[in-house]
């Protein structure tokens, strides 16, 4: 019998792009989402390219009725746990609204996996559990530190599910830790609109690019990397979306916890992205130096050789790629699905 993969937050940037991929890859999908950061219409996009239907509950992950009677409808057998907020500046401002969405949405998830007997699990980890890197590349044995809510949620997290596999060694854990996620579906029709004013870069850049904002905010240009802007690990969303499909292959093998980097292993400055969009979009994107924005590093890049040699998963797409389809995405979506 196929797998059946309950995806929470399954509408967002991350969940649209791997449900796409599960359906492709002979998957049962049931996606849980309640829409607070994410449109409905990212669904019906996945629906139309995918040419397959599949069930979608409009609710919240902290209902533990509502994750029974899931399991019980669906005969669920591994969860992918996106479903959380995810903005490490707003997480500062409102920390409550992040610990208890974040880390009472996975307890209430575990609680009635538990009681069902569904032990596989891949968690939405993050690089930003590495805090400040003292070496780089990272590998998944660095020393881990958080500096504000969000990241503080992301390791918390982790540590729930160490406490529970000591307790209990027959789940399936696996901990995925991302790095910077960025680009959309090839076809230009799925990808991230972020809300207000974007706070990641590259969508920052695409929406100067076409006009929506003045210019580029580089925040910082003396940090100790090649150009003094800050370097890190961009990962086009295909690519992240293909590991957690790699990462399900841990389910088949008894019991365990295991954690890997979803990085490239490759770094580059934010001046580096800004000459590649502009490249790809065929004309100057206009920037402007800033002063370093608080708690940002220098540079962070992941080691991903763990998840070569034990999911058989690498990277495979390139920083063109990625510029190309981030740069397709805005350009045809100006309003994201709003459209
Ligand atoms: P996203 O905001 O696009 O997707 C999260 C989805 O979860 C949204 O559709 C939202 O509506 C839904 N959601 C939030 N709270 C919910 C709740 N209580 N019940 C049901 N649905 C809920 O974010 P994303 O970029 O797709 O990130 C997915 C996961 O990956 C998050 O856990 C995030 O922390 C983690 N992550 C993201 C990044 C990144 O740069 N995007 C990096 C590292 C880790
Ligand atoms: N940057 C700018 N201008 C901007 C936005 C960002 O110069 O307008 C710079 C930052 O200073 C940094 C780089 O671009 O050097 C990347 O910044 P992002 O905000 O895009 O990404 P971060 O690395 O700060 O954080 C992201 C996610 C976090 C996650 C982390 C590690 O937002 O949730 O990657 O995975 F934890």
């Amino acid at each position: 019998m196929a797998e059946t993969i309950l995806v929470t937050g399954g509408a967002g940037y991350i969940g649209s792009h791997t449900v796409l991929e599960l359906l492709e890859t002979s998957h049962r999908v049931v996606v849980l989402d309640n829409f607070s950061n994410s449109h409905p219409k990212s669904l019906e996009v996945v629906k139309e390219l995918t040419g397959q239907a599949f069930p979608v509950y409009v609710g919240d992950v902290r209902d533990k009725g509502l994750l029974e009677q899931i399991f019980q409808k669906e005969e669920v057998t591994g969860v992918i746990h996106f479903a959380g907020f995810k903005a490490v500046g707003e997480s500062s401002q409102i920390p409550l609204a992040y610990y208890d969405n974040n880390l009472v949405g996975l307890l209430h998830l575990l609680e009635v996996m538990q009681s069902v007997g569904c032990r596989n699990l891949i968690f939405s980890s993050s690089a930003t559990v590495y805090g400040d890197p003292q070496e780089l590349p990272l590998t998944e044995t660095a020393p881990l530190s958080v500096t504000n809510p969000y990241g503080r949620t992301k390791l918390m997290g982790e540590e729930i599910l160490r406490d529970l596999f000591a307790a209990d060694g027959s789940w399936n854990l696996v901990i995925l830790r991302y790095f910077n996620p960025i680009g959309a579906h090839p076809s230009g029709r799925l990808g991230e609109h972020p809300q207000g004013i974007p706070s990641n870069l590259v969508p920052y850049i695409t929406q100067v690019a076409c006009g929506l904002r003045d210019h580029v905010r580089v925040f910082g240009d003396n940090y100790a990397t090649p150009d003094g802007t800050g370097v890190r690990d961009y990962i086009h969303i295909q690519d992240l979306s293909r590991g957690h499909v790699a990462a399900m292959k841990r389910w088949a093998t008894g019991s365990g916890l295991s954690v890997y980097n979803l990085g490239t292993g490759q770094g580059y400055s934010v001046l580096e992205m800004i000459r590649g969009l502009s490249q790809t979009a065929g004309q100057e994107i206009p920037y402007q130096i800033y002063s370093r924005r608080p708690g940002d590093i220098a540079a962070c890049y992941a080691d991903p050789t763990k998840a070569r040699e034990e999911l058989g998963w690498e990277a495979q797409l390139g920083l063109e790629e990625m510029c190309r389809h981030a740069w397709k995405w805005q350009r045809l979506n100006p309003n994201g699905f709003q459209d």
